[in-house]
């Protein structure tokens, strides 16, 4: 049986029509926590006020948003555009009240006033402002930043104050004030797109919701040991014997429509190119990069449950270089951000131990210990990326082997004790990294692939806070500069992708951009809520986070393909 929440609710209710009605889970649980009224904004911003009880009406006819850029700026432009349809969505709300005996305050103007107004940023880069002031009164709104990226994600928190009262009408609050900006810089979901292919519509698609949650990096896990779905020109055979299909490939084309639409909504494409491990796909047009691993006497072996018989790069062959040194040379022209990922996770050593080759080129090299030989092939990577004039991230492995890194490497943090038990604390390794001088981005409690009853790990996603057992002084502090969800996709496709991630990263969507008290799983999961259904009206299939219902609307109720639920409304084709 459900349930209507308390009194607190049933005035909202009757008097704003929010977008969802929330209820009991289970009526003998009563929902702890404080309910979000409607148009409350996610993540929720650094500050936020709000002095009236009176509302303004929208009115697509009436209202236009404005931006004081002294340049033609293709972001700008096609926000604008992009916004207005999401603020004003297409009429599934069919019963709207046409006339009306009172008399309505309409806010008629949203006036963009970028202080930058003279630049047009060609890319989304890791010193983007993307801080932004909001004020809304009846005299019009006011959206201030200091470059066109924060008027994006002013403009986003704009669109999410907006709401449907009862009648149907669009409303917002009157003499909201929001001062905004994020935690962290580094904002990132990482998709794996080697262990299942996913279509470049489905990717567009993360990407707008993306944009939805004010997360700036798309960290591109594109090639495993599975596939290897991207076109090169160099190496087509890499491509035809390491894809799935002639289907599953990601052309140039693809690629550049991808940092097209991420560049447009202020996110960057970072790249993965993983080695000397999960390159076995890789390793299919060069076997001969491929350490043999032996057994009793014998070559290609498999290790039992580490390795395979031959999927790691022998780093003693001297010919792989100049062909890694021409793939990284085909990503640099083709991604256009600053970092590289150079992957060098899980590298184990059973296979180069188990090889007698790789032994007598250790001796002439004098290498006592295996990870000498990693520190080898990792540096001559790096190096390759540096001369290209890039910077590289890699995976926290090559660190925690002993290998010295640039300056300028980040290290993400995917280890902890609660994936494998040898592993250390994650905060450990943070305080270490950052002791060192590198940059680190956390990812370890943000395995968004990982699933229970409910999809309730939200709660656990939402309560790590990356300064928890922080113990660096201000100069490491810096050097957290974020963190980032990975969705690796063993049992994940196009198909299920919207309800692994959403809301679910939400959770950590707030967490990396609002401050650190905002930390009430309770009182969050009303707003949560309000969300999920904005994602649902967006076309976005988000999971249900509480019982109860969107509004007027549930994915599917639809008497048109509006929300489809692939191609979003109002973007252009690109
Ligand atoms: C909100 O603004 C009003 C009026 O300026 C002020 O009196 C009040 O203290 C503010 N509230 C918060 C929480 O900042
Ligand atoms: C809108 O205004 C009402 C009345 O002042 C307030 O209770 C509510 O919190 C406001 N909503 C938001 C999203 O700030
Ligand atoms: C439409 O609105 C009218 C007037 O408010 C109401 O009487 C009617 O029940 C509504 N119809 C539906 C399907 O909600
Ligand atoms: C927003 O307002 C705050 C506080 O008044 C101010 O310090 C900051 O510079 C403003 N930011 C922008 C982008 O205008
Ligand atoms: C972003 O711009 C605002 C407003 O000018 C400024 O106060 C703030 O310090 C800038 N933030 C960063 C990280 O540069
Ligand atoms: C793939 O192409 C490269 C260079 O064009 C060549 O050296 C290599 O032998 C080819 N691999 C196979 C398996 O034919
Ligand atoms: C290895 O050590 C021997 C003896 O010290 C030295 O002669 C040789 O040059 C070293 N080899 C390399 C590759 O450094
Ligand atoms: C951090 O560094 C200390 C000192 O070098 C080391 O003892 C410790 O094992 C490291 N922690 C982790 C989790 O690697
Ligand atoms: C922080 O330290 C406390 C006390 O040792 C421990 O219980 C907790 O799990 C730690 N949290 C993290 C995120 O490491």
């Amino acid at each position: 049986m459900l349930k209507y929440l308390g009194v607190l609710s049933l005035v909202f209710f009757n008097f704003f029509l929010a977008q969802a009605k929330l209820f009991y889970i289970e009526v003998k649980y009563p929902l702890l926590g404080n309910e979000a009224p409607p148009g409350s904004p996610w993540p929720m911003p650094f500050y936020m006020n709000d002095t009236s009880n009176n509302l303004l009406y929208l009115k697509k006819s009436l209202f236009q948003i404005k931006s004081n850029m002294k340049v033609d700026c293709d972001i700008i432009r096609e926000n604008i555009r992009h916004y207005r349809n999401v603020i004003f969505p297409p009429k599934i709300y069919s019963n709207v009240t046409k006339k009306s005996k009172i008399n309505l305050n309409y806010l008629t103007i949203l006036n963009l006033k970028i202080s930058a107004a003279d630049v047009c940023p060609k890319y989304p880069d890791s010193n983007m402002n993307e801080s932004y002031n909001l004020t809304i009164s009846s005299n019009g709104a006011d959206l201030y930043a200091e470059s066109v990226w924060g008027a994006l994600r002013g403009l986003e928190t704009f669109s999410q104050l907006t709401f449907f009262t009862e009648d149907n009408r669009l409303a917002i609050n009157d003499s909201t004030v929001i001062v905004d900006k994020p935690r962290f810089v580094y904002r990132g979901l990482l998709i794996d797109t080697a262990r299942h292919f996913i279509p470049v519509p489905i990717l567009r698609k993360q990407l707008d919701a993306m944009a939805y949650h004010k997360l700036n990096v798309f960290h591109w896990h594109i090639v495993d040991d599975q596939s290897f779905p991207l076109e090169l020109f160099k190496y087509p055979n890499i491509t035809e014997k390491g894809r799935y299909s002639k289907a599953h490939v990601y052309t140039h084309k693809d690629v550049k429509t991808i940092i097209e639409h991420a560049r447009l909504r202020g996110i960057r494409v970072i790249p993965e190119f993983d080695s000397p491990g999960h390159v076995e796909a890789f390793g299919r047009a060069f076997p001969e990069f491929l350490t043999v691993c032996w057994k009793d006497g014998k070559p290609y072996q498999p290790i039992f449950s580490v390795q395979g018989a031959a999927e790691i790069v022998n780093p003693t062959n001297e010919y792989v270089y100049p062909v890694l040194k021409e793939i990284l040379s085909e990503f640099k022209n083709l991604f256009v951000d600053e970092y590289i990922h150079l992957g060098n996770d899980e590298v184990y050593y059973d296979c180069w131990k188990s090889n007698p080759d790789v032994a007598n080129w250790m001796k002439k090299m004098n290498f006592s210990e295996y990870h000498h030989l990693q520190a080898y092939y990792s540096s001559k990577v790096l190096k390759i990326v540096q001369d290209l004039g890039r910077k590289s991230t890699v995976w926290q492995d090559v660190y925690d082997n002993g290998v010295e890194l640039q300056k300028g490497t980040q290290i993400q943090i995917w280890k902890d004790t609660s994936i494998l038990p040898e592993h250390g604390k994650w905060s450990d390794y943070l305080n270490n990294v950052t002791r060192d001088g590198y940059a680190a981005i956390l990812s370890s409690p943000w395995y968004i692939n990982f699933v229970s009853y409910g999809y309730q790990e939200w709660y656990k996603f939402y309560q790590v806070d990356p300064f928890a057992n922080f113990s660096g002084n201000d100069a490491q502090a810096k050097l957290l500069i974020g963190g980032e969800a990975a969705l690796w996709s063993e049992y994940v496709d196009g198909g299920n992708m919207d309800s692994r991630l959403w809301p679910r990263l939400s959770a950590i969507a707030e967490r990396l951009w609002s401050p650190a008290h905002v930390n009430d799983p309770e009182d969050a999961k009303f707003r949560l809520d309000e969300q999920r259904c904005r994602l649902l009206r967006r076309g976005i299939v988000a999971a249900p986070v509480l019982n109860g219902y969107c509004g007027d609307y549930e994915y599917g109720m639809a008497k048109s393909n509006v929300f489809d639920p692939v191609f979003n409304y109002g973007w252009p084709n690109l």
